[in-house]
């Protein structure tokens, strides 16, 4: 623990993201300062997004109370205002050659001259159906080397496995706003003061409990589960003294807040394939921009991300931007029982 005049040092005073950022620069002589360079422009566009999002709910009751004199940025939708953001933020940052987003079906290019060496897929706004009331949601982010030759990016660049993640991580826009990311030396958690615009390092080097408190699915689909999703899930729910289940259940709807909350206190999320959605046979959530980046993170912190086939999240080879894969993440020992489950 930090000590200041003896005593706890108040977290104001202590590290700021972009200090901890160059810190961590400085331990790689060969560095060039392209990736600290990226992730401050991410956090630049996230300090934007979370002062956008705290304002809609404002904006929101002005506009019940009469529609007074609201931005105009205001009343575009929430994700797309994010989305533009970090693609307006980056494209002509240098260090990015190109980009991929959930909101965008084709690779994003980025300005002429501005190619840099890394790629970037995000997910601007996760949990959308949460936008409009008032409960936590996210932006997730993902960062590859470019591999390919040329001097501007392509998908090929994009579709890296998530074991070769330089970095990923997450904004959480919740009760506060929080910054989670990993640079493969850890996962390191920072909240923002918003009244001088600064994260604070609030959770350095968080581990994932061993012990689960909670699981995580969205239990209406049940009557559309595969047995083995059914098994899983009672197993989760299964008195057992030793382990402290049943596990309570906690489900938001947006995996990062699902996500925060079982990386801090403990627990499983899944989404895993059902009946349901025929058109969307692989579930619902997102390889390159959802799956990953949290697979990197959860991996880091202790714990595991498989598919509910027992592959290992972070080992897909991806084959196209916005390919689906079924998750099942947490601490390590729950996800490695569904293997169990899964196998047959
Ligand atoms: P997004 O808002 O980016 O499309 O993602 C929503 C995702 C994810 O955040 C969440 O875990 C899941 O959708 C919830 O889906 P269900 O409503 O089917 O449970
Ligand atoms: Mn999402
Ligand atoms: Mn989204």
């Amino acid at each position: 623990m930090t000590q200041y005049k003896g005593k706890k040092m108040p977290k104001r005073l202590g590290v700021t993201i972009s200090r901890q950022i160059m810190d961590s620069q400085r331990l790689h002589p060969q560095a060039t300062g392209d990736l600290s360079g990226l992730l401050s422009e991410l956090i630049v566009a996230a300090k934007i997004i979370s002062a956008e999002v705290n304002m809609a709910g404002l904006a929101d009751i002005l506009g019940h109370a009469g529609k007074t004199n609201i931005q105009g940025e205001i009343v575009q939708k929430l994700d797309e205002f994010a989305n533009s953001t970090i693609k307006r933020r980056m494209e002509q940052c240098g260090y990015v050659c190109v980009m991929a987003s959930e909101e965008e079906e084709e690779i994003i290019p980025v300005l002429d001259g501005y190619e840099g060496k890394y790629t970037l897929a995000f997910d601007p706004l996760d949990g959308s159906s949460n936008i409009d009331v008032n409960v936590s949601i996210g932006t997730i982010f993902s960062v590859h080397r470019k591999v390919t030759g040329g001097k501007r990016g392509t998908a090929e660049d994009l579709l890296q496995k998530g074991s070769l993640q330089v970095a990923a991580g997450y904004i959480i826009y919740g009760s506060s706003t929080m910054l989670v990311y990993s640079t493969g030396e850890g996962v390191h958690g920072f909240t923002l003061d918003p009244s001088v615009g600064e994260f604070f390092l609030s959770h350095p080097d968080i581990r994932i409990p061993e012990r689960a408190k909670y699981y995580s699915v969205n239990e209406a689909y049940t009557n559309y589960w595969f047995d083995a999703t059914r098994r899983y899930v009672s197993y989760l729910k299964e008195i057992d003294h030793e382990s402290g289940r049943p596990y309570s259940l906690r489900y938001i709807g947006s995996l990062v807040a699902d996500f925060h909350r079982n990386l801090i206190s403990g627990g499983v999320f899944l989404y895993p394939r059902d009946k349901k959605n025929t058109d969307k046979p692989e579930g619902k959530l997102r390889l390159l921009y959802e799956a990953a980046p949290m697979a990197m993170l959860v991996k880091e912190a202790g714990g595991l991300a498989l598919t509910d086939d027992g592959r290992d999240i972070l080992e897909i080879e991806p084959t196209h931007l916005h390919q689906r894969v079924p998750l099942i993440i947490g601490n390590r020992k729950d996800v490695e029982m569904a293997r169990s489950f899964f196998a047959g």
